[in-house]
């Protein structure tokens, strides 16, 4: 592990090997997805975030996006967003029940106008003490430690992390991470880490920050303030999952380009698996996307991929490219 800003951190009961942590991305930190970020040992990942609503009737799309997370060896949490407290008592202790997580957090972070408008995510900051009281009553019924993703305020009048932070904390939560923008900027402008470092130190438990977290320095650079317990990377990891490692170890890693299409097949084969032929399909294509961005010929090689409707062929792509450094001419699919 790198020098002395990589260590264990314990959000309740729950002890972290390490203190860099995955993100909650909808969309993408799926089963197949996480077990390639799973290679790189971070301390915690977590589920997409999944709706207490769909929860609570134990809809079965949404439960199943939280299946085999006793297959993974890295603990993993499961992010849910709502607003109703009876659902959120519901959903709570139904996934306790059922998936055992090593942690349950709550979005109070999301910007989409869709979340916002039925008071979910982000729009939990802007009534604290309801947030604090829904967080109160969940945790006299959890053994799972329960943690809240946060941002920087609403909007930038309504710059409320800190007064929010320590109404949940004093309501029992474990732990927070807190996007450095407002729920307005959604993900314009810059992460801020000021007002994150300010909530760090006037809190007890831990406090992990998220914004922005693109590279090896950057993320030590925030580590090395020493107000942070940690880190949870997120777009960072689209593309190259061995940031974690890099920050982990303090070193980067050259990745060849036959070992970029060995994690590619891998995941390939994992989203066919998991998520079925379609779907499987028509998601690997934004990954193959970010994993060729930066590459020689890589636009070339996202034509090509973008227009393939076969999975044998698409295979036969990924090896010829980043094996081979090798390219078919792209054929546009015909309109059926
Ligand atoms: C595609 C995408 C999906 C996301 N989904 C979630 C989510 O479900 N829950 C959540 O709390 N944050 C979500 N986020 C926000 C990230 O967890 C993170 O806080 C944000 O991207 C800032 O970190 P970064 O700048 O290092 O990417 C998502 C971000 C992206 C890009």
């Amino acid at each position: 592990m790198s020098s002395d800003l990589i260590l264990p951190v314990s959000i309740g009961s729950v002890t972290l090997e390490n203190n860099i942590i995955c993100a909650p991305m909808a969309g993408i930190t799926n089963f197949p997805n996480r077990s390639i970020l799973e290679m790189y040992k971070p301390g915690l990942m977590f589920t997409e975030m999944v709706s207490i609503n769909a929860l609570s009737f134990k809809g079965k799309k949404t439960v199943g996006m939280l299946e085999h997370l006793e297959k993974h060896k890295v603990p993993v949490g499961i992010q849910v967003f709502g607003s109703d407290e009876e659902y959120f008592n519901k959903a709570v202790l139904f996934i306790e029940e059922k998936f055992n997580p090593a942690i349950i957090d709550i979005n109070m972070a999301c910007p989409a106008k869709r979340v916002i408008r039925s008071n979910n995510g982000a729009s939990m900051m802007r009534d604290e003490d309801k947030s604090a009281k829904i967080v109160e009553c969940l945790v006299k019924k959890l053994k799972t430690p329960l943690t809240a993703k946060l941002r920087i305020g609403f909007d930038s009048d309504s710059l409320n992390i800190k007064s929010m932070a320590k109404k949940l904390e004093a309501a029992g939560i474990a732990a927070i991470t807190v996007h450095g923008r407002t729920a307005k900027q959604m993900y314009s402008g810059q992460s801020d880490p000021q007002l994150i470092f300010e909530c760090a130190e006037e809190l007890n438990v831990p406090v992990f920050y998220s914004g922005d977290l693109f590279s090896m320095e950057y993320c030590q650079e925030i580590l090395s303030q020493g107000k942070v317990a940690g880190l949870m990377l997120a777009r960072g990891l689209l593309g190259s999952p061995w940031l974690i490692e890099e920050v982990i170890h303090g070193k980067h890693v050259t990745m060849s380009q036959k070992e970029i299409g060995d994690i590619l097949l891998k995941q390939f084969d994992l989203f066919i698996q998991y998520l079925g032929e379609y779907k499987g399909f028509t998601e690997m294509k934004k990954h193959l996307g970010w994993y060729s961005k930066g590459l020689t010929s890589g636009k070339e090689f996202r034509r090509v991929v973008n227009y393939e409707t076969s999975i044998e062929e698409q295979k036969k792509n990924i090896i010829d490219f980043f094996y081979h450094n090798k390219l078919k001419t792209p054929v546009k699919p015909e309109r059926k």
